[in-house]
């Protein structure tokens, strides 16, 4: 429908739109402004009562929110991390996740709910329109918006209600600390642990799938063994954290074939024990190309070559395996002759 097709008496009076005030179609603007609706007061602006129990809603929400707080940092430290509850329709969880999700949930929402009370009841609630304008902002551009900010503070009576700002400053302070509480849960830092690996001189190395100690005679040539340290069981406490650093690779090389001196300084007659993990994201390497020496992580393809060093011919790992340093003690079983010399897996920013 065109301006043409509304009754006259229907349109609005030609004003100043730039300050809400309607305007008129014309060929350069087709569709009438219709400005906006006539102010209301509402009942706080009119009747002091009113607005006191609105400031007490808003003070009663912000005070609630600090107390949620409190009960969240409280729960933290009070409630055993393995402790459960019965919650109807939900059935049994966490005390500790639920606690921590209700407090923190509820100071969140008071602050929100205070908030939104508080700017439909006491702050200045008249509608105004404005113009687009050039993005720069002028000198008087930003001088307005000082004034404007000023006018803005004094229209949310910030100064004069000190109810409701004394307790929204104790709210938005206290609430940041539910954050920093969770820091906790951060730590703790690993310090040497990735460092370290069960191995240490005289542990034995024991073969993976049947859990009998290794002897040389158990290597064959062309084989691959998994092996643990002695001692290290699978219902232990921490035990998928030890393997994923201590887990090893045996294999039995001609010493003739060796590349590598050092490499065979390290072995036990051609037997060569190398960590599993691989140096580029952790995976465990389980491929094993026996007349080439060759093993081959099924992540990304990086492979190692175990006759020398195990330094890496193919993919994007970033170095070779660590050799663990092996021999045999006064039973005929194989044992190492210390940990790795370096962190097994993945480089980390430590490494260098
Ligand atoms: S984890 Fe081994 S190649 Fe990526």
């Amino acid at each position: 429908m065109s301006s043409q097709d509304i009754p006259e008496e229907n349109l609005p009076a030609a004003q100043d739109t730039a300050h809400g005030a309607v305007g008129v179609a014309d060929e350069k603007h087709p569709f009438a402004d219709p400005g906006l609706p006539p102010h209301e007061h509402r009942i706080q602006d009119v009747d002091e009562r009113a607005a006191k129990r609105s400031e007490r809603s808003v003070a009663l929400m912000f005070t609630v929110s600090m107390l949620a707080t409190i009960g969240f940092i409280a729960s933290f430290v009070a409630i055993p991390h393995d402790k459960s509850v019965y919650i109807f329709p939900i059935g049994h969880i966490n005390a500790l996740n639920f606690a921590l999700g209700l407090t923190l949930g509820l100071a969140l929402f008071c602050i929100g709910a205070g908030a939104v009370h508080w700017a439909r009841t006491l702050m200045s609630d008249v509608e105004v329109a404005d113009d687009r304008h050039p993005i720069e902002a002028s000198e008087e551009v930003r001088a307005k918006v000082h004034a404007d900010f000023k006018q803005g503070a004094k229209e949310s009576v910030i100064g004069r209600r000190k109810l409701i700002r004394n307790t929204m400053f104790g709210a938005l302070t206290l609430v940041p600390l539910s954050g920093v509480v969770l820091l906790r849960d951060l730590g703790p830092l690993p310090e040497e642990k990735l460092r370290h690996t069960l191995w240490s001189k005289g542990k034995l190395l024991v073969n993976m799938n049947t859990n009998e100690p290794l002897r040389p005679s158990d290597v064959a040539v062309g084989s691959l063994t998994f092996a643990k340290p002695e001692g290290l069981e699978q219902h232990d406490h921490g035990f998928q954290n030890e393997i994923a650093k201590a887990a090893l690779m045996i294999v039995r090389i001609q010493p003739d074939n060796i590349k590598d001196k050092r490499e065979l300084e390290w072995s036990h007659e051609g037997i060569v024990a190398f960590s599993k993990i691989c140096t580029h994201v952790g995976c465990p390497i389980s491929l094993y190309e026996q007349q080439t020496h060759h093993v081959l992580c099924p992540c990304h393809q990086s492979t190692f070559d175990l006759s020398d060093g195990a330094r890496v011919i193919f993919g994007p790992a970033g170095h070779a395996l660590p050799q663990l340093r092996i021999g045999v003690n006064d039973e005929g079983y194989l044992e190492a002759l210390g940990d790795f010399e370096e962190p097994v897996g993945p480089a980390f920013w430590e490494r260098g």
